[in-house]
């Protein structure tokens, strides 16, 4: 399917049309990560049709510059634009910060909704006037992006942010969880002051981390809320769809379609464990941006 033209999507009243209800929401990250918002996604709406893209061959996203990333970010969503979707979910944090409005301004009229903002949601709503360390990639950090969006829900909250780079590359080799997680999470901690005080909430400002959440924890104390994007963000698209009345009516459960722009196999093997469930390579379509 071509990119929908613009007035199969608007009725003549400028509102998204009814039968752009069936189409799927697409989701994309650069790799496995965006696969703990997909989960919150199908949990949230059931019926929904998803196609999920991860950007593989060119993950990680963090560490490359904006222009870069928001390059990438921008022939992502080409990609499920082409695919013909009704919402584009940008399931990962540093897309959402470095290449938010490029992106909606690309998927206008369809909407885009990011995971920053309901990150920040979230962790405001968890510890109002409370003190957050996020915990994100280096260029969600460099751009400040969650201190941003909690200051403006809550300009007495206290913001501090770490990049934790290696955390991506633990997360997509599925060491979710041991001596080695906990001790990378330390040392990533430490950089903060040894022993950290501890904050009112911890951020998972990457949806890499929440795969690593049960290391995470392992280093604060149990009064320290973990927040994730997740299930706001699928909150978010829920409200979305309600309000453009796009929500799909079918009975039956939505299907799933699983892109990869490289690593089939390997696609499979830890998106199945952030999925909670087991995935061939047979059934991850590897594409071209
Ligand atoms: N999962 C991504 C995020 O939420 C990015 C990981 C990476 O590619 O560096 O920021």
């Amino acid at each position: 399917m071509g990119i929908i033209p613009q007035s199969a999507l608007l009725g003549h009243n400028g509102a998204m049309n009814a039968d752009v209800n069936t189409l799927p929401i697409g989701v994309f990250d650069s790799g496995v990560g965006g696969l703990t918002v997909l989960k919150a996604l199908r949990e949230e709406l059931p019926r929904e049709n998803l196609i999920y893209l991860g950007d593989t061959a060119r993950l990680p996203y963090g560490t490359k510059s904006p222009a870069s990333i928001s390059r990438y970010a921008s022939q992502a969503t080409r990609q499920l634009q082409e695919q013909g979707i009704k919402l584009l979910v940008v399931a990962c944090n540093t897309a959402s910060a470095v290449a938010l409005d490029t992106l909606r301004e690309q998927m206008h009229p369809v909407p885009v909704t990011g995971v920053v903002e309901p990150g920040a949601a979230a962790a405001v709503a968890a510890r109002p006037g409370g003190s957050h360390l996020v915990l994100a990639t280096e260029a969600t950090v460099r751009l400040g992006a969650y201190r941003r969006a909690i200051h403006e829900r809550d300009p007495d909250a206290e913001v501090r942010e770490l990049a934790c780079e290696l955390l991506v590359a633990l997360a997509e080799e599925g060491w979710r969880d041991g001596p080695i997680a906990e001790s990378i999470v330390r040392r990533y901690l430490g950089e903060l002051g040894n022993p950290p005080h501890d904050p009112d909430s911890v951020i998972l400002g990457c949806t890499h981390f929440p795969i690593l959440r049960d290391a995470i924890a392992s280093a604060f104390d149990q009064a320290v809320v973990i927040v994730d994007s997740a299930s706001t963000t699928a909150a978010v698209a829920r409200e979305q769809l309600q309000s453009l009345a796009i929500v799909n009516g079918q009975d039956s459960p939505g299907s799933l379609t699983l892109l990869a722009t490289d690593g089939a196999t390997r696609f499979a093997r830890v998106g199945g464990q952030f999925l909670g469930e087991d995935l061939a390579a047979e059934d991850i379509r590897v594409v071209d941006l």
